[in-house]
Protein backbone atom coordinates (compact mmCIF):
# COMPACT_ATOMS: atom_id res chain seq x y z
CA UNK A 1 0.00 0.00 0.00
CA UNK A 2 2.72 2.28 1.06
CA UNK A 3 4.64 1.78 -2.30
CA UNK A 4 1.69 2.20 -4.29
CA UNK A 5 0.98 5.64 -2.46
CA UNK A 6 4.90 6.45 -2.70
CA UNK A 7 4.32 5.90 -6.59
CA UNK A 8 1.32 7.60 -7.19
CA UNK A 9 2.65 10.82 -5.34
CA UNK A 10 6.20 10.15 -7.93
CA UNK A 11 4.26 10.00 -10.66
CA UNK A 12 1.10 11.94 -10.61
CA UNK A 13 2.99 15.01 -8.76
CA UNK A 14 6.47 14.32 -9.32
CA UNK A 15 7.02 14.08 -5.35
CA UNK A 16 9.93 11.90 -4.14
CA UNK A 17 8.12 11.28 -0.95
CA UNK A 18 11.51 10.31 1.33
CA UNK A 19 12.97 13.19 0.62
CA UNK A 20 9.96 15.49 1.07
CA UNK A 21 9.42 14.11 4.11
CA UNK A 22 13.02 14.38 5.32
CA UNK A 23 12.74 17.99 4.60
CA UNK A 24 9.12 18.48 5.90
CA UNK A 25 10.35 17.11 9.18
CA UNK A 26 13.57 19.14 9.04
CA UNK A 27 12.23 22.41 8.25
CA UNK A 28 8.65 21.77 9.90
CA UNK A 29 9.54 20.26 12.96
CA UNK A 30 12.94 20.34 14.07
CA UNK A 31 13.54 23.74 12.93
CA UNK A 32 11.32 24.99 15.16
CA UNK A 33 12.21 22.83 18.49
CA UNK A 34 13.28 25.49 20.53
CA UNK A 35 16.27 23.78 22.04
CA UNK A 36 19.37 24.34 19.62
CA UNK A 37 20.95 21.27 21.13
CA UNK A 38 18.39 19.45 19.50
CA UNK A 39 18.22 21.12 16.65
CA UNK A 40 21.76 21.07 16.08
CA UNK A 41 22.05 17.24 16.96
CA UNK A 42 19.52 17.05 13.83
CA UNK A 43 21.62 18.86 11.31
CA UNK A 44 25.29 17.30 12.30
CA UNK A 45 23.68 13.97 12.46
CA UNK A 46 20.76 13.17 9.99
CA UNK A 47 21.42 16.24 7.54
CA UNK A 48 25.45 15.89 7.77
CA UNK A 49 25.65 19.90 7.97
CA UNK A 50 29.13 20.96 9.38
CA UNK A 51 28.92 23.27 12.00
CA UNK A 52 31.64 24.50 13.80
CA UNK A 53 31.82 25.65 17.52
CA UNK A 54 30.11 28.71 19.17
CA UNK A 55 27.94 28.84 15.84
CA UNK A 56 24.27 29.58 16.49
CA UNK A 57 21.78 28.46 14.25
CA UNK A 58 18.31 29.49 15.18
CA UNK A 59 15.36 28.34 15.43
CA UNK A 60 13.09 29.13 12.16
CA UNK A 61 15.76 28.56 9.97
CA UNK A 62 15.29 26.78 6.34
CA UNK A 63 16.74 24.40 4.20
CA UNK A 64 16.35 22.66 0.90
CA UNK A 65 17.81 20.62 -1.90
CA UNK A 66 20.46 17.79 -2.16
CA UNK A 67 23.39 19.04 -1.26
CA UNK A 68 22.66 19.61 2.08
CA UNK A 69 25.80 17.38 3.46
CA UNK A 70 27.77 20.21 1.62
CA UNK A 71 26.73 22.69 3.83
CA UNK A 72 29.48 23.98 5.76
CA UNK A 73 29.61 26.74 8.91
CA UNK A 74 32.53 28.16 10.58
CA UNK A 75 32.87 28.81 13.73
CA UNK A 76 31.27 32.06 16.00
CA UNK A 77 28.83 32.49 13.05
CA UNK A 78 25.61 33.41 13.77
CA UNK A 79 22.53 32.36 11.30
CA UNK A 80 19.11 33.76 12.44
CA UNK A 81 16.07 33.16 11.96
CA UNK A 82 14.49 32.90 8.46
CA UNK A 83 17.36 32.44 7.00
CA UNK A 84 16.68 29.72 3.51
CA UNK A 85 19.86 27.81 2.39
CA UNK A 86 18.99 26.16 -1.07
CA UNK A 87 21.76 23.28 -1.43
CA UNK A 88 21.84 22.03 -4.61
CA UNK A 89 25.61 22.46 -4.18
CA UNK A 90 28.26 22.96 -1.70
CA UNK A 91 27.62 26.48 0.53
CA UNK A 92 30.74 26.92 2.23
CA UNK A 93 30.36 29.61 4.92
CA UNK A 94 33.79 30.79 7.23
CA UNK A 95 34.24 31.63 10.67
CA UNK A 96 32.71 34.81 12.17
CA UNK A 97 29.88 35.26 9.66
CA UNK A 98 27.01 37.32 10.94
CA UNK A 99 23.92 37.05 8.77
CA UNK A 100 20.59 39.55 9.51
CA UNK A 101 17.39 38.10 9.14
CA UNK A 102 15.87 36.14 6.34
CA UNK A 103 18.89 36.03 4.23
CA UNK A 104 18.13 33.30 1.47
CA UNK A 105 21.02 31.36 -0.27
CA UNK A 106 20.14 29.88 -3.88
CA UNK A 107 23.12 27.47 -5.30
CA UNK A 108 20.27 26.51 -7.98
CA UNK A 109 18.38 27.63 -10.81
CA UNK A 110 17.07 27.14 -14.45
CA UNK A 111 18.42 27.62 -17.91
CA UNK A 112 15.57 30.54 -18.96
CA UNK A 113 17.01 29.34 -22.82
CA UNK A 114 16.23 25.81 -22.65
CA UNK A 115 12.85 24.71 -22.98
CA UNK A 116 12.98 21.92 -20.27
CA UNK A 117 14.26 24.51 -17.85
CA UNK A 118 17.38 22.81 -17.15
CA UNK A 119 18.66 22.77 -13.91
CA UNK A 120 22.00 24.60 -13.19
CA UNK A 121 23.95 24.48 -9.66
CA UNK A 122 27.20 26.17 -8.40
CA UNK A 123 28.73 26.76 -5.37
CA UNK A 124 27.78 29.58 -2.80
CA UNK A 125 31.28 30.52 -0.76
CA UNK A 126 31.73 33.40 1.97
CA UNK A 127 34.86 34.08 3.67
CA UNK A 128 35.74 34.59 7.30
CA UNK A 129 34.66 38.10 8.94
CA UNK A 130 31.42 38.84 6.45
CA UNK A 131 28.73 40.76 7.53
CA UNK A 132 25.10 39.89 5.22
CA UNK A 133 22.79 42.44 5.71
CA UNK A 134 18.85 41.11 6.60
CA UNK A 135 16.71 40.11 3.55
CA UNK A 136 19.79 39.77 1.16
CA UNK A 137 19.92 36.77 -1.59
CA UNK A 138 22.68 35.22 -2.63
CA UNK A 139 22.98 33.47 -5.59
CA UNK A 140 24.29 30.65 -7.12
CA UNK A 141 28.22 30.96 -8.35
CA UNK A 142 28.94 34.11 -5.98
CA UNK A 143 32.30 34.06 -3.92
CA UNK A 144 32.11 36.60 -0.96
CA UNK A 145 35.47 37.77 -0.09
CA UNK A 146 36.53 38.19 3.67
CA UNK A 147 35.21 41.26 5.59
CA UNK A 148 33.09 42.24 2.69
CA UNK A 149 29.54 43.94 3.64
CA UNK A 150 26.23 42.52 1.81
CA UNK A 151 23.67 45.64 2.72
CA UNK A 152 20.12 44.80 3.79
CA UNK A 153 17.98 43.42 0.64
CA UNK A 154 20.48 43.10 -1.88
CA UNK A 155 20.55 40.67 -4.94
CA UNK A 156 24.21 39.28 -5.04
CA UNK A 157 24.86 38.50 -8.54
CA UNK A 158 28.48 38.17 -9.23
CA UNK A 159 31.47 38.10 -6.80
CA UNK A 160 32.22 40.43 -4.31
CA UNK A 161 35.61 41.50 -3.36
CA UNK A 162 37.49 41.40 0.17
CA UNK A 163 36.41 44.20 2.37
CA UNK A 164 33.55 46.01 0.20
CA UNK A 165 30.15 46.62 0.88
CA UNK A 166 28.01 46.07 -1.91
CA UNK A 167 24.07 47.35 -1.89
CA UNK A 168 21.10 46.79 -4.58
CA UNK A 169 19.68 44.89 -7.04
CA UNK A 170 21.75 44.00 -8.51
CA UNK A 171 24.38 44.58 -5.75
CA UNK A 172 26.93 46.97 -6.94
CA UNK A 173 30.19 48.58 -4.99
CA UNK A 174 29.61 51.05 -2.03
CA UNK A 175 32.04 51.77 -1.11
CA UNK A 176 35.12 49.87 0.83
CA UNK A 177 35.05 49.31 4.39
CA UNK A 178 37.21 51.43 6.63
CA UNK A 179 38.87 48.88 8.88
CA UNK A 180 40.19 45.89 8.11
CA UNK A 181 40.52 44.82 12.03
CA UNK A 182 38.63 42.64 14.06
CA UNK A 183 38.22 41.45 17.04
C1 LIG B 1 25.13 49.04 4.20
C2 LIG B 1 24.80 49.61 5.57
C3 LIG B 1 25.59 48.87 6.64
C4 LIG B 1 25.14 51.08 5.63
O1 LIG B 1 26.50 51.34 5.34
P1 LIG B 1 27.01 52.87 5.32
O2 LIG B 1 28.28 52.94 4.58
O3 LIG B 1 26.96 53.39 6.70
O4 LIG B 1 25.89 53.49 4.39
P2 LIG B 1 25.29 54.93 4.20
O5 LIG B 1 24.02 54.98 4.96
O6 LIG B 1 26.33 55.99 4.44
O7 LIG B 1 24.96 54.88 2.65
C5 LIG B 1 25.98 54.83 1.67
C6 LIG B 1 25.29 54.58 0.33
O8 LIG B 1 24.81 53.24 0.33
C7 LIG B 1 23.43 53.22 0.00
N1 LIG B 1 22.81 52.13 0.75
C8 LIG B 1 22.74 51.99 2.09
N2 LIG B 1 22.08 50.90 2.42
C9 LIG B 1 21.71 50.31 1.26
C10 LIG B 1 20.97 49.14 0.96
N3 LIG B 1 20.51 48.36 1.91
N4 LIG B 1 20.79 48.84 -0.34
C11 LIG B 1 21.28 49.65 -1.31
N5 LIG B 1 21.99 50.77 -1.09
C12 LIG B 1 22.18 51.09 0.20
C13 LIG B 1 22.91 54.58 0.45
O9 LIG B 1 21.74 54.94 -0.24
C14 LIG B 1 24.07 55.47 0.10
O10 LIG B 1 24.03 55.74 -1.28
P3 LIG B 1 24.41 57.21 -1.85
O11 LIG B 1 25.86 57.40 -1.46
O12 LIG B 1 24.21 57.07 -3.32
O13 LIG B 1 23.49 58.16 -1.16
C15 LIG B 1 23.29 49.58 5.90
O14 LIG B 1 22.58 50.40 4.98
C16 LIG B 1 22.69 48.19 5.86
O15 LIG B 1 22.29 47.66 4.83
N6 LIG B 1 22.61 47.62 7.08
C17 LIG B 1 22.10 46.28 7.24
C18 LIG B 1 20.98 46.30 8.29
C19 LIG B 1 20.68 44.92 8.74
O16 LIG B 1 20.56 44.01 7.96
N7 LIG B 1 20.57 44.78 10.05
C20 LIG B 1 20.39 43.47 10.64
C21 LIG B 1 21.33 43.32 11.78
S1 LIG B 1 22.38 41.89 11.64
Amino acid sequence: MLKQIRSWLNVTFGIPIVGFLRTWILNVIIGNVPWAMIRNFYYRKVCRISIGKNTEIWSGVRFAGGAMDKISIGDYCTIPHYTFFVAGDSIVIGNNVVFGHGVELYTSDHDPDDPYFSRRDAPITIHDNVWIGSSAIILKGVTIGEGAVVAAGSVVTRDVEAFNIVGGNPAKLIRERGTRTFK
